[in-house]
């Protein structure tokens, strides 16, 4: 069921590409057609921006009692930024289903999709072969791969789409060769196939400029018999992760949690991060240790796979978002903060049994209005979180030193 290999090909900076042997050449197809696009868009321009820190209760799942819907019928942007065209910007999508893809396929023009189930198991055929990514595992299918998935449940998750460039893993620095998310642990398919007829025809549907197309032909497109090359989807366990963190004091940027980027063409900032907060040992000493308050040019989105994230007791729940866009002040929540600060500083496990994650740019997110309005999730009282904080400044409680 869930044949993979190893792949190299997260951390090859090079061509990318891999020659398919098929039954019949993927150009036996119906003419593609536009369909309804449901609530994929890629314009950013649908409601106004809003700087304030937006929260998501978790997105409803329709139930199949009520509508079926598939992976694909299932995709809600929620935010965005950049271009299609011109191969610049990404996407946060979240998909909500509960039907497997039945003669359809996916495939996307426009860039590659990072997809962290966070609800149910994806079986997913892929021209390259079959993957099964369950909840804390992410898989990335890149452009122009096709795709059906099959779900076993009412199924959550997020998708990271990125257009004009590849994932790939962070440069390591003065961490060195081994650390992080290790090349080792990057599984790909190996080679399947169906030679199967479609009498009553298969869907192939392709986002192509933002819009959705469908085209029907006779045959699955899973015909690839063989392959070799570089350019295939992958999956990662994200308990592979092999954590860095301050072992003296002080907090290093998040940054060291990062699983993989996606650059963009000035050095050090990314179109996105694909970044992870996973269990782990607190060690630091003289430290406030949840995340600190900050206020900075990084657009954040994060999502909660399982468990309780350390600096949001609730009101963060796995299956919901949040967003804190640039220069927007975000932090612990008020109840996190008294706790924290009142904690014994010894070692610590911290958020064992919990996975959350982010999706970081250096772009600026417009939210949709399926986002803000449609989906029906946002919370509208997240600001009142950080209203109980009060001062502890207190000038007096210590003598000023003499010397430095
Ligand atoms: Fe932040």
């Amino acid at each position: 069921m869930n044949v993979l290999q190893r792949t190299l090909a997260v951390q090859v900076p090079c061509l990318k590409d891999s020659w398919l042997y098929r039954i019949l050449p993927s150009v036996s197809h119906k003419p593609f057609e536009s369909i309804d696009q449901g609530h994929v868009t890629h314009n950013w321009d649908e409601v106004g921006p809003d700087p304030n820190q937006l929260r998501w209760k978790p997105f409803e799942i329709p139930k199949p009692s009520q509508k079926k819907v598939d992976f694909v019928s299932g995709l809600h942007t929620l935010c965005g930024a950049g271009d299609i065209r011109s191969n610049n910007g990404l996407a946060v999508h979240i998909f909500l289903c509960n039907t497997s893809m039945e003669n359809r396929c996916f495939y996307n023009s426009d860039g590659d999709f990072l997809i962290v189930p966070q609800k149910g198991k994806l079986l997913i055929y892929t021209e390259f072969g079959k993957m099964l990514v369950q909840p804390n595992e992410i898989c990335v299918i890149q452009r122009g791969m096709r795709f059906s998935i099959d779900v076993f449940e009412e199924t959550r998750g997020y998708i990271l789409e990125v257009y004009g460039v590849h994932f790939e893993l962070p440069d390591l620095g003065p961490i060195g060769a081994n650390g992080l998310a290790n090349p080792r642990d990057f599984l790909i398919p190996v080679a399947w196939y169906e030679d199967r007829q479609v009498p009553g025809g298969y869907t192939v549907i392709n986002k192509y400029q933002g819009k959705l197309f469908a085209a029907k032909q006779l045959v699955s497109p899973f015909n690839v018999v063989a392959w070799h090359g570089n350019y295939t989807p992958y999956k990662y366990n994200l308990e592979n992760f092999m954590v860095i963190n301050s072992v003296a004091f002080d907090h290093a940027d998040p940054s060291i949690f990062t699983v993989l980027t996606a650059k963009s063409v000035r050095p050090g900032v990314a179109i996105a991060d694909f970044v992870i907060f996973p269990p782990r040992w607190g060690v630091a000493d003289k430290t406030f240790r949840p995340p600190y308050y900050h206020r900075n040019c990084m657009s954040e989105f994060m999502g909660l796979i399982r468990g309780h994230y350390e600096a949001k007791q609730g009101g963060f729940l796995p299956g919901g978002g949040s967003l804190h866009s640039a220069m927007t002040p975000h932090g612990p929540d008020a109840d996190c903060f008294e706790k924290a600060s009142k904690a014994k500083l010894a070692p610590e496990r911290i958020a064992d049994g919990t996975m959350a994650f982010m999706f970081e740019s250096s772009l600026n997110l417009a939210v949709t209005k399926w986002g803000l309005k449609t989906s029906n999730c946002l919370d509208e009282n997240y600001y009142k979180c950080w209203e109980p904080l009060k001062s502890h400044f207190t000038p007096n409680s210590r003598k000023p030193a003499e010397f430095n």
